[in-house]
């Protein structure tokens, strides 16, 4: 057993070149783990708090030196000396330290950096991969990956919402590979269609950037008019969809929500969640779903249920802003039947132990797991292991560019490599 010898964290960059925060784990045998935390742009109001300095004299106000000063002294003085393996022990403590229901005192990005630090820096020590060593650790939840298994990639084509540049109502326009599809045939579609697509942007001169996850951002106005985009770049592939794919999205209805409507550049006249619930039947009726991420906005519980209701069957029904990662409003979600998936971001939680929890949570429920990153990322892989460890059915890493994205896609072929 090794125990926890030195803490330390430092600010640095994420995708964005916004601060986020870095630790470091050193244990008695010299081992160093590392672990970052990621940082959401459309961040639901029921996940824990991500501690920013707010000084607008230094790096826009987003600098993280409290966090790193909280875990250079508080989170220090509270782990050093403890067994490394006791994952659950350490996160607890950190947890006690803070005191707060969201974790707004010591902030959930200093403890989740520390908490992915300590696995980290574990799995170095055994000279384990890393899917295998939290595979261990998510045993006593009862979440393990009996065999390991690849996850299906959601990809993230065209952004709208606030990962956009204003254009278009929804966040992410995403294509689903077939899940029957072996994990290094699903990135060929990911990629092909992607290239596709950015090629037919180029020749119809729709003057065009990417957002922040990779995606397109092209000059589109309405969603409908996405969707048709896509479906064009597709035809100009060999898939064909319902075989191959089926299309996605993550509505992030919260941001064009407001006084109890929805207004949408689709229509006119704004729309009540059941207008809304009727369009997105439309929709798939035209452009088969397989995959409709916060079409509701989040505290509308019976709209959620109407909507599950409704598609049941057809489609999953995944709740990101709705769960925000956090056990007690996803049992709720399970007991009223709310959604049918559930979006796993553990910086919406703050530790890893809390994390499997509510996976466990999830699986006993039959509900389908995404593991997502955030907008905001960073070029650590760590949650490409964790979807394997858990078996999650889906992972959500955004569009298949970028070293921030690359890198997990890239993490995922080589366990691929590892487990045939
Ligand atoms: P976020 O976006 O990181 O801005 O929350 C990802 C998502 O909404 O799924
Ligand atoms: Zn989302």
């Amino acid at each position: 057993m090794t125990k926890i010898d030195d803490v330390f964290a430092r600010e640095i960059l994420d995708s964005r070149g916004f601060p986020t925060i870095e630790s470091e784990v050193r244990l008695d045998d010299g081992t160093l783990g590392k672990g970052a935390s990621p940082a959401g742009a459309s961040v639901g109001s029921h996940e824990a708090i991500e501690l920013r300095d707010n000084d607008p004299s230094r790096r826009m106000g987003l600098g993280v030196l409290k966090a790193v000063e909280n875990v250079n002294t508080v989170i220090k003085d509270s782990i050093v000396g403890m067994e490394a393996e006791e994952q659950e022990k350490i996160d607890t403590a950190m947890i006690t330290v803070d005191g707060t229901d969201n974790k707004s005192r010591i902030g959930a990005n200093s403890i989740l950096s520390v908490s992915i630090a300590v696995a980290n820096a574990v799995a170095k020590s055994k000279s384990a991969p890393l899917f295998i060593y939290l595979k261990d650790l998510a045993k006593p939840y009862g979440v393990q990956a009996e065999t390991p298994k690849l996850p299906t990639p959601i990809f993230n084509l065209i952004n709208g919402g606030k990962h956009g540049y204003g254009s278009l109502d929804f966040q992410e326009f995403q294509i689903i590979p077939s899940p029957q599809k072996s994990y290094s045939d699903a990135l060929s579609l990911g990629i092909e269609v992607y290239q596709s697509l950015g090629r037919l942007l180029k020749d119809r001169k729709i003057v065009h950037s990417v957002g922040d996850e990779g995606a397109y951002a092209p000059n589109i106005f309405t969603n409908k008019e996405a969707f048709k985009t896509i479906a064009e770049a597709v035809s100009r592939t060999s898939y064909k969809i319902k075989v191959d794919y089926s299309y996605g999205l993550d509505v992030a209805s919260n941001t064009f929500f407001k006084n109890d409507v929805y207004s949408i550049k689709d229509h006119s006249e704004p729309l009540t969640t059941t207008g809304l619930i009727e369009y997105f039947e439309k929709l798939n009726e035209e452009y088969p779903l397989g995959y409709l991420e916060d079409a509701i906005s989040e505290d509308d519980w019976e709209g959620w249920q109407e909507l599950n209701q409704k598609f049941s069957g057809k489609m999953t029904v995944f709740g990101d802003d709705l769960i925000a990662t956090n056990p007690e409003r996803l049992s709720k979600a399970v007991e009223i039947k709310a959604c049918g998936g559930v979006l796993i971001k553990p910086n919406q939680i703050g530790t890893l132990s809390e994390t499997f929890k509510v996976i466990k949570i999830a699986k006993d429920a039959n509900m389908k797991v995404a593991i997502s990153h955030r907008l905001g990322e960073t070029t650590d892989a760590f949650i490409a292991d964790l979807a394997v460890a858990v078996a999650a059915d889906y992972v959500k890493f955004g569009a298949p560019v970028r070293g921030e994205r690359v890198v997990k896609y890239n993490r995922l072929l080589q366990i691929e490599s590892k487990i045939q």
